[in-house]
């Protein structure tokens, strides 16, 4: 076995006990414990309580591991691997009861951004929809569930246009332009979807049900895993420059699309 293959099948167990318990968390009720970046931004105990917990374990497993979580403190790396986790992605859907909400773990080298790191294996499990994706680099992305395992390829062909899932920030000042990026990407869309939590859109991408993703200000933690589940799966990932905001755009589709998408979204930033 290789290391890609093991960091992945531990990502995947340890993504699947945090959803567990973040969905066994939901069940008895949420509270909200913070705001963070805006009002709309929020941090419910649970959040803090999976994010401890797969921490824990990464610990126990892996101490000379790096980590870098949406709750808590960075930690070095001393062998070259960092685990960078999104407990709760999908917050504002947790909060809400809303099932799309996701555990997000990946291992990375290199750098912890987008631009920096080398993706080595990631998993993002859907509790309250029986589901986790996963990919090891250069061994490809998987969809588990109820009903078996299997391969993830992304969408090439859209005859009627394609099905696009996007994303607004937490910050009112940046909708107006968000929306000015969507209406130009528009033609190429057939519809368009917001599911609310940045992984479940990326391993949509990868499983072919949605076409494509964009989004800008997406963190690190948003798309780790979710992004090397899309490249796993024959697609592409690419970033564009910082908008006024500081707010890099995210594009995940077939690489074709991916280009169109990224040509109108220039044509208005
Ligand atoms: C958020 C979700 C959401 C996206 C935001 C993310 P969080 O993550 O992925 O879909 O629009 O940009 O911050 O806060 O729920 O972990
Ligand atoms: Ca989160």
């Amino acid at each position: 076995m290789n290391v890609e293959i093991d960091l992945r099948d531990l990502a995947r167990d340890i993504a699947r006990e945090a959803g567990d318990l973040a969905r066994r968390r939901r069940a008895e009720g949420v509270s909200i414990a913070a705001s963070k970046s805006t009002l709309a931004d929020i941090v419910t105990e649970a959040d803090r309580e999976v994010e401890a917990f797969i921490r824990a374990r990464l610990e126990a497993e892996r101490p000379d591991d790096g980590f870098l979580g949406e709750e808590s403190t960075a930690s070095e790396s001393r062998s070259g691997i960092t685990w960078v986790v999104d407990p709760i992605d999908g917050t504002v859907n947790y909060a809400s009861g809303m099932p799309s909400y996701a555990v997000s773990i990946a291992a990375v080298r290199g750098g912890v951004t987008f631009a920096t790191w080398e993706a080595l294996a990631g998993a993002v499990d859907v509790p309250a929809l029986g589901e986790t994706f996963d990919a090891a680099r250069g061994e490809g992305s998987r969809v588990a569930s109820a009903s078996g395992t299997s391969r993830l390829h992304v969408a090439s062909e859209y005859p009627a246009g394609a099905l696009i899932g996007t994303g607004l920030g937490y910050d009112p000042a940046t909708h107006a332009g968000d929306i000015a990026t969507m209406q130009a990407v528009m033609p190429l869309a057939r519809d368009v979807r917001r599911i609310g939590a940045a992984a479940v859109d990326l391993s949509y991408v990868a499983a072919g049900r949605l076409d494509a993703y964009f989004e800008r200000g997406l963190k690190s933690w948003d798309l780790a895993a979710g992004s090397l589940i899309v490249a796993e799966a024959g697609g592409s990932v690419v970033e564009l420059p910082e908008d006024p905001f500081g707010r890099r755009m995210t594009i995940a589709a077939h690489a074709d699309l991916a280009a169109s998408i990224a040509d109108r979204v220039r044509s208005v930033n």
